[in-house]
């Protein structure tokens, strides 16, 4: 898990380096490194802790120069320290390399390489990559060759870039790990994910695995593993580089639960017609022979599964959903009747995608549930269909989340008329309040009173978050960002369920946040009720119009009253903004969480 980028012009590339690792830094932030050329040789500058605190170590002109990579880590092999840092480099100081991904058969290679003389540095499965290519560029290889030569001994997933001293190139590849360019006007670009370069350049060419690429200052050229030219589209993007700064907000967390009216206006703009919805590429007909869902995610996206889960379970439709790392090791039977969708919003967690490898070779039809165009799940699945909330830098997913949810109410409906013959229940009032969605999300955010409620309500014993139905999902959801961006102790449970353990648990010191729907309220407020008799506060999250629940609870914090499908959404919204005002509160590391990155590539 980390960040690659490059940049490869005639002047100065210092500056836009700095700023793509910046732009990265949501990948992994345990340590950071460029190497730039600089006629002299390849200078190398690296050391464990954030971008900020390398650049605080440059010195602009010692070390530029027209062509460059760089690495924002976060470690998988070896501990951050300055050594372990990226760029790696030969023995001799003129093969640098940058990587992203596990180097799987690195120990091997390493041993054999050290048989041969060679000396390493670090504890990194990178440094085999520069040794190798030296080793091959000293028998006599041309410069892509020996790169080509390198790639072909390992095994693993990676994107990799590339310098060697005195080439006016980059030379690069993925497998399984993303890798983009971008063609600028002055320079051209690499990196592991658009928002790197988005300041210099909007023009994109999205690499599949297994292509090399050799990128010069005015030029690029994609080959494939035996050095055949191949042909990708160059695409523009749409996001704006302002979509990817934190525009006027403390942190990229608020400013992302404040962009959650236009995310959800862009995930449902075009999809709904009265009663039908219009989704591009799965017109109706496209689940025919399909009858059984499941969902493979991790984290906030297995939550957003759950909550499909049970949307899909009400209407007639069997479904299921698995946490990603354990149906790669443990799969449950698929046929070619079943449809496992993956639910990831970067589309490049190791985990999702090994399961959906493994439903894959197993039969199933698999689709991607994804926000990024141009990801690994959305070019290796059947299908791809796109959350449209543009990016999400912050580490901890807001508008990803509601966008999945919402992008599933419309997927649901379509795999349900597909299955079932039917229509849904009462699809029309659904699909209308969902587009009512992103102003009932405007007003809880412009209402919200989650900041003084957490203030007042700050446990010294943990946080419990208690829901039923779809609303269990959204407790787990609540709970999740608590603890991530807190550090605190909270759990989600299914409200039922307290009392058959965890009630044991709750003091006076363990506020409890009930999310109520308008579905199963007589249950919920018994729930309530169980809690507040062992001495706990109740905050309630709910329509105003549940009175008897508001009126039970110690406190409530309100959200409209939007389909009772949806509103644990909005409840949701409320939730987050819980989390971030009590991690505000305790001055935590709100974007970075510790140990924490925003893209798990590693399984
Ligand atoms: C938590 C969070 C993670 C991700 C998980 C899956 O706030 O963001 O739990 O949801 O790592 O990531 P994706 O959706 O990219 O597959």
């Amino acid at each position: 898990m980390c960040g690659i980028t490059a940049r490869i012009g005639n002047d100065g590339s210092l500056e836009d380096l700095l700023v793509s690792l910046k732009n990265l830094e949501y990948r992994g932030y345990d340590s950071a490194g460029i190497a730039v050329q600089n006629g002299a040789g390849i200078e190398v500058s690296k050391c464990e802790g954030e971008v900020s605190e390398l650049k605080a170590q440059l010195t602009a002109n010692e070390h530029d120069g027209p062509i460059g990579i760089g690495h924002t880590r976060w470690s998988t092999h070896g501990p951050p320290t300055d050594e372990n840092a990226h760029p790696h480099t030969g023995c001799e100081g003129r093969v640098t390399a940058v990587h992203n991904g596990i180097i799987e058969n690195y120990a091997a290679l390493r041993e054999s390489l050290q048989d041969r003389g060679h000396e390493f540095t670090s504890d990194t499965d990178t440094e085999v990559i520069p040794h190798l290519v030296e080793e091959r560029l000293n028998d006599g290889l041309e410069s892509e060759a020996a790169f080509r030569d390198a790639i072909g001994e390992l095994e693993g997933s990676y994107a990799i870039a590339l310098m060697i001293d005195g080439d006016p190139a980059v030379y690069a590849t993925r497998s399984g790990s993303p890798l983009v360019v971008g063609i600028g006007e002055d320079a051209n670009y690499l990196a592991s994910d658009v928002p790197a370069f988005l300041e210099f350049t909007d023009r994109v060419i999205y690499l599949e695995d297994g292509d090399d690429i050799v990128v010069t200052p005015d030029d690029h050229r994609i080959t494939d593993g035996a050095g055949r030219s191949v042909s990708r589209p160059t695409e523009t993007v749409e996001w704006e580089p302002g979509d990817a700064e934190k525009g006027g907000f403390d942190h990229y967390m608020l400013k992302e639960i404040h962009e959650q009216p236009v995310s959800l206006r862009q995930t449902i703009h075009g999809r709904i017609e009265g009663e039908d919805v219009v989704l591009e590429d799965f017109p109706p007909g496209t689940f025919d022979g399909i009858s059984r869902v499941q969902f493979v995610a991790c984290g906030t996206s297995y939550h957003a599964g759950m909550y499909g889960e049970w949307l899909l379970s009400k209407w007639g439709i069997d479904a299921n959903t698995f946490i990603a790392s354990e149906y790669a090791a443990y799969p449950a039977p698929v046929d070619d009747e079943t449809l496992v969708i993956g639910v990831t919003q970067s589309g490049e967690t190791a985990d999702t995608l090994e399961a959906l490898q493994s439903a894959r070779e197993r039969g199933a039809r698999t689709l991607a549930l994804t926000n990024v165009i141009g990801s690994t799940a959305a070019r290796t699945c059947d299908d791809a269909l796109f959350i449209r909330a543009g990016p999400e830098i912050g580490v901890a997913a807001t508008k990803t989340f509601s966008s999945q949810v919402a992008t599933l109410v419309l997927l649901g409906e379509r795999l349900t008329r597909d299955i079932t013959g039917e229509p849904t229940a009462d699809c029309r009032e659904r699909l209308e309040s969902l587009e009512s969605l992103p102003d009932h999300v405007e007003g809880v955010i412009e209402n919200s009173r989650a900041a003084s409620i957490s203030h007042r309500w700050l446990g010294d014993n943990g946080h419990f978050f208690i829901g039923r139905g779809n609303a269990y999902s959204v407790a787990l959801e609540g709970a999740l960002k608590f603890k991530e961006i807190t550090y605190e102790h909270a759990e989600g449970f299914a409200a039922g369920e307290l009392k058959h353990g965890p009630l044991a648990l709750v003091t006076s010191d363990t506020p409890v946040f009930a999310i109520g729907t308008g579905r199963h309220s007589k249950r919920l407020e018994s729930n309530v009720r169980e809690i507040q008799t062992r001495g706990a506060p109740v905050i309630a999250v709910t329509p105003r119009t549940a009175t008897s629940l508001t009126d039970t609870a110690d406190e409530f914090l309100s959200v409209p009253a939007a389909h009772p499908d949806l509103v644990a959404i909005l409840a949701n919204v409320q939730l987050q903004l819980i989390a971030y005002h009590a991690a505000d509160e305790m001055e935590r590391s709100i974007d970075k969480p510790r140990n924490l990155a925003k893209s798990v590539t590693v399984e």
